[in-house]
């Protein structure tokens, strides 16, 4: 089957090392034939990954959208507060599929234009929310739908966003302050909030939130501190957060040191952080978004969720346990574990996937989004509705090895 053919719209973090690794170790499902991003190193690195001529290498969208569509579909990862008017943008000028990054944009007034206008325009649009793809959720899924725990009354959450990701991208990093990109409940947790969504399938009725003092403040730095890490702190050996170690150590995630610089190269990134936001202090950033919130909601027929988002943990994950009439389910992310509590018994459900690759999650929605492209006459994969798109998908139960199975229609049925 012939690839998809897709631009990229912003060549960063996302875009190179997601959905550019995707095409590079799936070259049948997605093939990349223009991209944009203004920053030179960047473009001409994605460009040179995916054998793009420089005269589809925009420095903007504009030069872009000038023209007819030139490919399948469009990718867009640009930062939180450009995602309207890209989007806008893409389906103006002709592209019926756009796969969007999470948040869809940072107002509800935009969020709806962008879904009606994609509407309008017959226009095939996916939120990149991926943690529905990860076999944990869909398998939560799965057995909610099949009737496993009976009816659901209650769920609970804890999202730990780790200790070392936090500092990064909600205190130095892109999702610090709200005025640049938005509120952390949208930024981050959106995820979580579409799955509750999705789980339930009712309608929320009443939403209560409230968060915690924010601990990355001036106030509790270890004493007299510069500005950035780089001005002889000296606090350097023993600060957990001085960036030239944190940055530059084997363990750190590559995503992390992408956001540094594009080629992760320890020799740049000491180079560039003494003028880049992440060589501040942790302390002496313009952070203002909290690092604990929690959230409760009521849904119809008094389904409650109670929802907790912290970064204390080093771990950076997400825990489930979801109660219901006739039982429980629990699940972590991080130890790919799924337990079924019911009529007595606990079994555990055996997941598929890589911990490494947080079992699935990174590349699971990709290519749902190039199967749902080639199948466009498929009423059933309609993607803007977000159905399951898993053609077959089992739970396995080590005891009773019953499975449970879902069609290609996204209805359930037991074996
Ligand atoms: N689905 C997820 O789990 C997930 C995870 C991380 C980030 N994201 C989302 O992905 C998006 C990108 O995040 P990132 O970490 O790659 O950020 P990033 O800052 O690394 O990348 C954004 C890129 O867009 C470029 N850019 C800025 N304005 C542009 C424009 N007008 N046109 C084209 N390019 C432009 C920037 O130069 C940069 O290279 C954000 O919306 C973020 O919320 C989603």
């Amino acid at each position: 089957m012939k690839p998809v053919d897709a631009v990229l719209i912003g060549a960063g973090v996302r875009g190179m090392n997601t959905f550019g690794k995707f095409a590079l170790t799936r070259p049948e499902s997605l093939n990349y034939v223009a991209v944009v991003e203004p920053d030179k190193e960047k473009r001409d690195m994605f460009g040179e990954h995916h054998d793009i001529p420089e005269s589809k290498r925009f420095v903007n969208c504009d030069k872009l959208f000038s023209k007819k569509p030139m490919a399948d579909a469009v990718v867009i990862a640009t930062p939180d507060r450009c995602h309207y008017e890209n989007t806008l943008c893409a389906l103006d000028a002709g592209y019926k599929n756009v796969l969007l990054e999470k948040p869809i944009a940072t107002s509800v007034s935009h969020c709806i234009e962008i879904v009606e206008r994609a509407k309008q325009a017959n226009a095939r649009l996916m939120i990149m929310h991926e943690m529905r793809y990860t076999p944990l959720f869909a398998s939560i899924k799965l057995l909610i739908d099949s009737g496993a725990v009976g009816d659901v009354k209650k769920i609970n959450q804890t999202e730990q966003v780790g200790n070392w990701h936090f500092p990064h991208s909600y205190v130095r990093g892109n999702w610090g302050n709200k005025a640049t990109s938005g509120p952390v409940a949208l930024t981050k947790c959106c995820h979580d909030f579409d799955i509750f969504h999705w789980l339930v399938g009712k309608p929320c009725k009443t939403v209560k939130s409230w968060s915690k003092e924010l601990y990355f403040r001036e106030a509790n730095a270890p004493g007299q501190v510069p500005s950035k890490c780089t001005d002889g702190c000296s606090h350097s050996k023993t600060c957990p957060y001085f960036a030239p170690r944190i940055y530059t150590q084997a363990k750190a995630s590559p995503k992390l040191k992408a956001h540094v610089h594009p080629s992760q190269d320890h020799e740049m990134i000491l180079k560039v952080l003494p003028e880049s936001p992440y060589g501040l202090c942790v302390y002496k950033c313009d952070n203002d978004v909290p690092d604990y919130q929690e959230t409760d909601l009521e849904f119809e027929d008094g389904l409650k969720v109670h929802f907790v988002m912290e970064q204390e943990n080093p771990n950076c994950t997400r825990k489930i346990e979801v109660v219901g009439t006739k039982g429980r389910i629990t699940g972590s992310l991080d130890a790919g574990e799924l337990f079924v509590y019911g009529d007595g018994k606990k079994r555990r459900v055996e997941l598929s996937g890589d911990p490494a690759e947080h079992w699935g999650r990174r590349s699971a929605s990709h290519p749902r989004f190039c199967l749902c492209h080639t199948r466009r006459d498929h009423q059933s994969q309609n993607i803007s509705r977000g159905s399951p798109a898993f053609s077959s998908y089992r739970l396995r139960s080590r005891r009773s090895k019953a499975h449970v199975e879902e069609s290609r229609h996204g209805s359930v049925h037991r074996a």
